[in-house]
């Protein structure tokens, strides 16, 4: 067991920090930039005969649990922008609940790091009764989900040991990036954003690299935050799903209540919470969403809340004006990447909240790596 973990305390750790290398291996192959006149483009073998099918369905529906729908979550605004098709969201067990509309017109993405969870199986089964086009995103080679579905990609993130789902979830996003570039086609309209994002995907192991260099900065944090009962977690467009995620991992293994929320809906009941023992980490990094997210930290500050301010590289000023709340300053990307950066210093705070806080870092309380029965 101590050989696996090479020179790490415990998988989590390790996970977080081989990010670099699992997303260069879930792009091996796959992104192709050729020489000056050859296209810059995506290959995704297993989807190849289904291409034509996805394009035309009247709508794509991501189907998962956990971290897996906030991947997800994460991946959809680049999915809707390229591909021109509806994107809709259905936690499995929920979909399940209600026996929501499937149909044989829609592709059902099934997203699953184990391919073996029980309510994102039975939420295929579902589908594939319904006669959608059944497409499997997992991490496990022969998993259920992966047999089941009609086709698919494989994150090849390599095994992931720790419950918290860390490596998996940026190898999944960086897929459906993917996913979404290869259905998206090659209209002239979105020539420069397509070539921008594959070459920000290029880049990305180092960015990650990079970020990772927060590691002693988020220890220092863990110090600080150490005995709070609370933690809330604010995101919008592109990092709402980076604060859902963010969120789960500080409750999942530090077990310190923790809560994403959509930074739109603040002043629609969240607000209340907030006075002078309230910490809040707010995701202000550079993209279209930047002006809203300023004025966001304005309210915030006004009703004293204790702020951590997640921004893009020398952006400190403009996120936080005055120079109060604490700064997590981070590389910035093409603006659908910037989710795979953002989680990475809210993975190392929950990993050393939980390691200061004394709990089991791999195998969280009453949590198991895969739930196979519902
Ligand atoms: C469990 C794990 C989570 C995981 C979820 C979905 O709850 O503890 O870390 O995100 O299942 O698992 P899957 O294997 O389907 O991605």
């Amino acid at each position: 067991e101590q050989i696996n973990k090479g020179n790490y305390e415990h998988y989590m750790q390790k996970e977080i920090h081989e990010q670099p290398e699992s997303l260069k291996t879930t792009m091996r192959g796959r992104l192709i930039r050729g020489g000056s006149c050859k296209a810059k483009t995506v290959l995704l073998g297993g989807l190849k005969d289904h291409f034509k099918t996805i394009r035309r369905s009247r709508r794509i529906v991501f189907i998962g649990c956990g971290t897996s729908y906030n991947a997800a979550l994460a991946a959809r605004p680049i999915l809707e922008e390229l591909s021109g098709v509806p994107v809709t969201m259905e936690i499995a067990s929920d979909l399940l609940d209600r026996q929501g509309p499937i149909y044989r017109e829609d592709t059902a993405v099934f997203v699953s790091q184990s391919g073996e969870t029980a309510d994102t199986l039975n939420a295929l089964e579902y589908a594939l009764e319904n006669g959608a086009l059944c497409v499997g995103i997992t991490n496990t080679v022969g998993s259920a989900i992966a047999r089941r579905t009609h086709c698919g990609v494989h994150i090849n993130a390599g095994a992931e040991i720790g419950v918290a789902s860390t490596k998996a979830y940026t190898s999944q996003i960086v897929v459906m990036a993917m996913l979404a570039l290869a259905i998206g086609g090659d209209a002239i309209s979105s020539q420069t954003r397509r070539e921008a994002i594959i070459d920000g995907l290029f880049d990305l192991p180092n960015k990650v690299r990079e970020v990772l260099k927060l590691d002693q900065e988020m220890k220092d944090l863990a110090k600080l935050l150490i005995a709070e009962q609370s933690l809330l977690v604010f995101g919008r467009g592109y990092n709402y799903a980076t604060a859902l995620e963010g969120a789960l991992k500080v409750k999942e293994v530090a077990l310190m209540h923790s809560e994403g929320m959509l930074a739109g809906e603040m002043k629609h009941g969240p607000l209340a919470l907030v006075d002078e023992n309230l910490t809040i980490i707010v995701i202000a990094t550079r993209d279209s969403c930047f002006s809203k997210q300023q004025s966001v930290i304005q309210q915030l500050h006004a009703r004293k809340g204790r702020l951590i301010v997640m921004c893009s590289k020398g952006d400190a000023v403009s996120a936080c004006p005055g120079g109060f709340g604490r700064v997590i300053e981070v590389p910035q990307v093409e603006d659908c990447l910037q989710p795979v950066i953002n989680i990475v210093p809210l993975q190392l705070l929950a990993y050393h909240l939980t390691v200061l806080r004394g709990y089991n870092v791999d195998q969280p309380r009453n949590l198991a790596k895969s739930v196979t029965t519902q």
